[in-house]
């Protein structure tokens, strides 16, 4: 063993009970509690579903039915209910003393920033959601946003559910290719933009993507608005661009909330599976909500005077969920930060934990590490005591990272809770509850009240402990995806039908491998489909393999992840050539660049290995197991049978 896997394991076998002074407090303080909850459930999922959502969601119509699981996978929840997220996450609040609570904290990069109370947040929605109706939109069209971190992605995200439009939040970090994707394959009517956000000291132009996409042709795209935010000049198209300042400002801050059946659909979110393009999730009102609002309560234990800050971009599920719609709908105060530490600015987290009292901190385990490459004397700087609970999201966490988490920035107070889930999920499936379970270096700890969560082979029986298997969800459950966009099929084939129960009975297959401990705590251990995890982003390697070959000098292409210190995994593509290419380094960076192109900078090939063949079973298929051994410098182990030339191998490795 080496020393750093002796300290792993060290690491994992540590147990950290929640603070005493937390568990007294929490909503569910002890792992008794928890246990109950989780009993109530299982023995009547209807019952406790039913009565958490009339709990905590408002109703203008209440259900009828809890779960109409007639037609699985095609779950419908909360059947006969009209409710509406927008009026969940502002008009209830505005009863109370919680109207002039700050809903939410903004930090721009360059050290500019607002807040915003709950009454002006939703005066701000309203007026939003009304300039929307100006510009023709109705229940059901969709809208797409691509937007710097800026308030007005949150406001724009809450004017749409408020009016019972649809949204796709797209990534401001892909490319105009990317956007354009998502416009089609959505039929997006809108798209909310801004002329640039600030990154790392510079203004970064967005709107000219968007001009890009709609040139190439999106038939469907009638308008943009733009908000102002770099005030870099930006072209603007007559009759189809308006400036946000100068539309919204002007509308009425009278705009009810539209009652939505429970099942309306509420957004859209693309993700990268292992087959074809990025698949269009599709999330509904009530069961989304309630989830979210659910989870952000139980995992982090929000109490009132809580600041709570996600690191995430409102373009990933992690944003929509807990920055916006959790939080808000909690009541709580969230913290939006525009900008990323930077090598001039490398204390930028913490300055902002300090400067805002942050006291509920949610990032992912890539930042950790590179925070930690950093050292601890630039965190040490600063005064992080308001600091009480920890989170992380998006990848495993090595034990050390989380060692080094709770230990710098948590000064050992602080629980670290390690939250797995998906854009599929809606919310946190798997995640310690910081007042009750005891938690374990790297391990996600326990599935939430509700979550029938196991380790399963591909008939679906529970494998033993400790044994390898997949990560799987049993039962269904509010928050879960209801389809794929346009595309059914692909929702059953991707999520359905990949563990076979004898019995016919439909579990849900999360494409992640998992094992159980002794405890029964759950232990990630990353994708085992074609999927890559590049510092918290979710690549299909097909995606970039169908960027790669649209470079014309290439003509075959297989990418595969390898384990990345930092990044968790890094991508590398192993590249045949056109017949009288050559393979230089110029050409590498072209097909980067290409990628960049294509998808965004975040999917850009951290190596690219030319190759004359790639290693082929008789039947044709790609045996990619071999290169990703070949790209982690490992030894090709297993079976090499199937291998259809297999002289091949030598070349590769040769040629590394
Ligand atoms: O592989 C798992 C990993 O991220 C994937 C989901 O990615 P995405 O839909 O982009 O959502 C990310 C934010 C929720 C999962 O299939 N993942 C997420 N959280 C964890 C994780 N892997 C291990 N531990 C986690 N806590």
């Amino acid at each position: 063993m080496s020393d750093a896997t002796i300290e792993s394991v060290l690491h994992e076998s540590r147990l950290f009970a929640p603070p005493e002074a937390l568990a007294a407090t929490a909503r569910i303080g002890s792992m008794a509690a928890y246990q109950a909850l989780a009993d109530q459930a299982e023995a009547d999922p209807d019952r406790f579903w039913g009565d958490q959502a009339r709990e905590h969601l408002h109703w203008f119509e209440p259900f009828h039915t809890v779960l109409n699981w007639s037609d699985p996978p095609f779950a419908r929840w909360f059947e006969g209910g009209t409710t509406n997220l927008s009026y969940n996450c502002l008009d209830r609040h505005l009863e109370g003393p919680r109207a002039n609570k700050t809903a939410l904290i903004w930090e721009g990069e360059p050290g500019d920033g607002g807040s915003y109370t709950y009454r002006e947040l939703h005066s701000e929605v309203c007026k939003a959601a009304n300039a929307l109706k100006a510009l023709g939109i109705s229940k059901g069209d969709l809208v797409a946003l691509y937007m710097p971190m800026v308030p007005e992605a949150a406001i724009a995200m809450l004017a749409c559910a408020r009016i019972g439009a649809p949204h796709s939040v797209v990534f401001g970090g892909f490319s105009a290719e990317a956007l354009r994707d998502r416009l089609i394959d959505g039929a997006v009517k809108l798209v909310i933009t801004a002329d640039g956000g600030f990154r790392k000291d510079k203004a970064v132009a967005l709107k000219p993507a968007v001009d890009q996409a709609l040139a190439e042709g999106c038939p469907t795209v009638q308008q943009v608005l733009v908000v102002q935010r770099t005030k870099q000049p930006t072209a603007m198209e007559p009759g189809r661009d308006h400036w946000w300042h100068e539309l919204v400002a002007g509308q009425s801050s009278d705009c009810p909330a539209e009652p939505m059946q429970s099942e309306d659909r509420l957004f859209v979110l693309y993700t990268s599976g292992s087959t074809g393009k990025p698949k269009g999730v599709v999330h509904t009102t009530a069961g989304y909500n309630l989830w979210a609002h659910l989870t952000f309560q139980w995992i982090f234990d929000i109490r009132e005077d809580d600041i709570h800050w996600c690191t995430a971009d409102v373009g990933w599920i992690t944003g929509h969920s807990y920055i916006v719609y959790g939080p808000l709908s909690n009541g709580a105060t969230t913290v939006m930060y525009e900008g990323a530490p930077r090598p001039a600015k490398p204390g930028a987290f913490w300055e902002v934990i300090e400067k805002h009292k942050v006291s509920i901190f949610y990032t992912a385990p890539t930042a950790i590490r590179a925070f930690m490459k950093n050292g601890r004397e630039v965190p040490d700087q600063y005064n992080m005591s308001s600091l009480r609970i920890l989170g992380t999201v998006g990848e495993p966490i090595n034990p050390e990272a989380w060692m080094w988490y709770r230990d710098v920035i948590g000064g050992n107070r602080c629980p670290v809770v390690d939250t797995w889930w998906q854009t599929e999920t809606g919310g946190v499936m798997i995640s310690p509850l910081p007042g009750a379970t005891p938690t374990k270096p790297g391990s996600a700890t326990l599935p939430l009240p509700g979550i029938a969560a196991d380790v399963v082979d591909i008939d679906g029986s529970s494998v033993g402990v400790d044994e390898g298997g997949y990560l799987a969800i049993r039962r269904p459950w509010p928050g879960m995806l209801r389809t794929v966009h346009g595309d059914p099929e692909r929702f059953l084939s991707s999520y359905w039908q990949h563990i076979r129960p004898a019995d016919g009975s439909y579990i849900y297959f999360a494409g992640d491998g998992a094992r159980r401990d002794k405890d029964g705590y759950f232990w990630v251990m990353g994708r085992v489909d074609d999927v890559i995890n590049v510092s918290g982003h979710r690549l299909g390697t097909m995606e970039i393999e169908s960027a790669l070959v649209s470079h014309p000098a290439v003509a075959e292409a297989a990418v595969v992840g390898r384990p990345d210190e930092l990044k968790g995994e890094g991508i590398v593509a192993f590249v045949i050539l056109q017949g009288d290419c050559h393979g230089d380094a110029e050409l590498v960076k072209s097909l980067r660049q290409h990628v960049g192109v294509e998808i965004g900078p975040i999917a850009r090939p951290d190596e690219i290995r030319f190759s004359d063949a790639l290693p082929k079973t008789r039947s044709g298929k790609i045996m990619r197991r071999i290169l990703r051994a070949l790209a982690a410098g490992e030894k090709v182990s297993g079976d090499t049978s199937t291998l259809e030339d297999l002289s091949v191998l030598d070349k590769l490795r040769s040629e590394a």
